[in-house]
């Protein structure tokens, strides 16, 4: 049931405050003032010591729920210090990569029935890593066949582009890295801070939300175009890769998410005045970075719009032609669960104005259950 939405992206795009309300119910404990805040992951109670110890974390995904993990590897990393790798799921199987004994391999899969990632569960599972699932879907093949896990109770999500469990997957891998990482009192003040962070969100994706008639707007002028490049870092790389992986498979606009360092090995050469380029630089350690990345666009004539936080936008927008998106401004490792908001409306404008099927992109099914 759509209810007042035209189409089931839209009503995912805007239900997100509701789906990572439930996505975090019950699990974060704001203990009274001398108790302390905490995170509770009843499905991994039993494995938490074993993922601690482990040499390593290998996320393994396809496509947006890759990206959610890629999004996810910072904090995972800051808190835990163990090395995370991150992995698709059919390269994985194509080089028969090392997984070992002593790694942790973590399935992320709305679904939890791709063809591709339940093969590297297989794989992994063959050498004897523990598997922890990270699915929407309860009792689906790879939440049955990992050794432990987490729903990620974001609803039934039906339109084929992920929205909904993106941001809901992000969530449940900020709260794994608050479960997995050691208590230490250095960490305690940061801790707090996502956790109070994470109370809050809900209420900036609402804010966020707010952004709808902007993003139409800038849709508008962007329908005719061929191509739409992202820049992002840090955080928000995963952000570029999934707005851009939005704007193409629903919109059917060639789109590239483009990691901003390694815009002067290559990118660059497709900078003029026509390509719109948009750059995320939010307020996070990667800002200033961000800012010369700006500079050096517009130097070169970009066809800039600029997603940046709240009151940034006089200091971040280089000339007059630039356009800006104002964000709210969250904890920096969970800044992009508020940054992909706007990408995700503007792919859901782009497609409804060029005519496109937004619930059923062209080629593509909901589950990829062939390989
Ligand atoms: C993009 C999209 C796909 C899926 C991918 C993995 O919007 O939906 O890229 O994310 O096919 O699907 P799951 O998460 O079900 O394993």
């Amino acid at each position: 049931n759509k209810g007042k939405y035209d189409h089931y992206m839209q009503k995912e795009i805007h239900e997100q405050p509701e789906s990572l309300t439930t996505t975090m119910r019950g699990r974060l404990i704001r203990g009274g003032s001398c108790k302390a805040k905490t995170v509770l992951l009843g499905g991994l109670k039993d494995h938490i010591k074993t993922i601690r110890r482990s040499r390593r974390i290998v996320f393994i995904g396809c496509g947006t729920s890759y990206n959610a993990a890629l999004a996810a590897r910072p904090i995972i990393e800051e808190l835990s210090g163990v090395p995370v790798t991150m992995e698709i799921a059919s390269d994985l199987v194509d080089r028969q990569g090392p997984i070992y004994r002593e790694d942790t391999a973590v399935f992320v899969s709305q679904s939890g029935e791709t063809a591709d990632t339940l093969l590297a569960l297989e794989y992994a599972l063959e050498n004897g890593a523990l598997c922890v699932g990270i699915t929407n879907t309860v009792g689906s093949a790879i939440a049955r066949n990992t050794h432990c896990g987490i729903h990620i109770n974001a609803g039934c999500e039906i339109g084929v582009a992920s929205t909904k469990a993106y941001t809901s997957q992000i969530v449940v891998m900020a709260m794994l890295a608050l479960a997995i990482g050691d208590d230490a009192i250095s960490s305690q003040a940061r801790r707090e801070a996502i956790i109070d962070g994470l109370f809050d969100l809900p209420n900036k994706v609402r804010e966020a939300l707010k952004l709808d008639q902007e993003m139409k707007d800038l849709a508008k002028l962007l329908i005719a175009e061929q191509s739409l490049l992202v820049f992002g870092r840090g955080y928000n790389f995963a952000t570029a890769l999934e707005g851009a992986l939005k704007v193409k498979e629903v919109s059917l606009m060639h789109s590239e998410g483009i990691l901003a360092g390694e815009m002067k090995h290559g990118p660059l050469a497709l900078v003029d005045e026509n390509l719109p380029i948009i750059v995320i630089a939010t307020r996070d350690a990667c800002f200033s970075k961000q800012q010369s990345v700006i500079q050096q666009l517009h130097a070169r004539k970009g066809r800039l719009i600029v997603m940046c936080s709240k009151g940034d936008a006089a200091s971040v927008c280089p000339g007059e032609s630039c356009r800006v998106i104002e964000v709210p401004q969250v904890e920096d490792c969970l800044q992009p669960v508020v940054n992909i908001i706007p990408l995700q409306l503007l792919a859901y404008h782009l497609t409804v104005l060029r005519g496109h099927n937004v619930d059923q992109p062209r080629n593509l099914a909901k589950s990829v259950t062939t390989q």
